[in-house]
């Protein structure tokens, strides 16, 4: 019987179950899969690229706004760092790791992709509470809403953690199972905007409609649990899959990880590159 606190999460000598875990509810946590010292200096890599991309120091196309919820006015300190695998060893060397590419394999067809020079990349997300961050948490959505039109599905999302999550500092919350539900295209997690030229109305790992309508931002869903992770975890989730980022009660706190996908389908987005990914957003 497998305790609480063990639920979604697996060792690395847990693979088979961890894969046979996502293909059932959407999600899975690896954990122990990155020693201490590679995160250190993770951590240290995001954050110098971090400070240098708030100092001027860095081309433009390393920032940006357009992933930012709840966007305050000019935050001091840039919240994602886009790219990241260009300005980091450390994390070029995780998103590569073996073990990871051997989950991502059984989970998506031979011809997978890792979105790096892409759109905006593998990202640091810097997503703290506090008066100085300009991201503090995302409303209900699932990735493949961010582009239906596009032929890049099914894809499989990944979050290495340099802080753990919890109440104080924020988390996220997902829906088991809500990955094989054939949900609706709004864009880009803008409920109520245009659905892209050329998209399906709907889109998941089967047909069925979901039994209940996505929720405007925040709201809770029938069915929904918290998905708390500890340093050096990596979180796995399906790009159908329902989820949102609770926004943490600490303003102290930090909440900062790695995150990127890895993508099937037809359309590689070879020279799509951030500047065209905010000029379709904005159509
Ligand atoms: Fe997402």
């Amino acid at each position: 019987m497998t305790s609480p606190d063990q639920f979604g999460v697996f060792t690395t000598d847990q693979l088979d179950e961890c894969v046979e875990f996502f293909r059932v509810h959407g999600f899975a946590v690896l954990r122990g899969l990155f020693p201490e010292s590679g995160l250190c200096t993770v951590e240290a890599e995001c954050a110098a690229a971090q400070q240098r991309l708030a100092a001027g120091e860095l081309p433009d196309h390393y920032g940006t706004a357009i992933l930012v919820d709840d966007q305050v006015d000019q935050p001091p300190l840039p919240n994602y760092v886009t790219y990241v695998t260009d300005l980091s060893p450390a994390v070029t060397a995780a998103v590569t790791h073996p073990v990871l590419a051997d989950l991502v394999g059984r989970w998506l067809p031979d011809d997978h992709w890792l979105l790096e020079q892409q759109r905006f990349g593998v990202v640091y997300q810097d997503a703290r509470p506090g008066p100085d961050s300009g991201y503090t948490r995302i409303g209900w959505h699932t990735d493949w809403q961010s582009g239906p039109h596009l032929d890049i599905w099914p894809a499989v999302a990944f979050t290495l953690h340099v802080d753990a999550t919890s109440p104080a500092n924020g988390f996220l919350r997902v829906v088991p199972g809500s990955h094989r539900w054939c949900t609706p295209a709004p864009f880009a997690n803008a409920n109520g905007a245009v659905v892209p030229d050329g998209a399906p109305p709907a889109g998941g790992h089967t047909g069925e409609a979901p039994p209940v309508q996505m929720p405007l931002g925040f709201d809770k869903v029938a069915g929904e649990v918290a998905v708390y992770c500890e340093r050096g975890d990596t979180l796995f989730h399906d790009a159908y899959l329902w989820h949102a980022a609770a926004r943490g009660t600490d303003d102290a706190a930090l909440r900062r990880h790695v995150r990127g996908s890895f993508h099937s389908g037809a359309a590689r987005l070879d020279g799509e590159h951030l500047d065209d990914f905010v000029k379709n957003a904005a159509r």
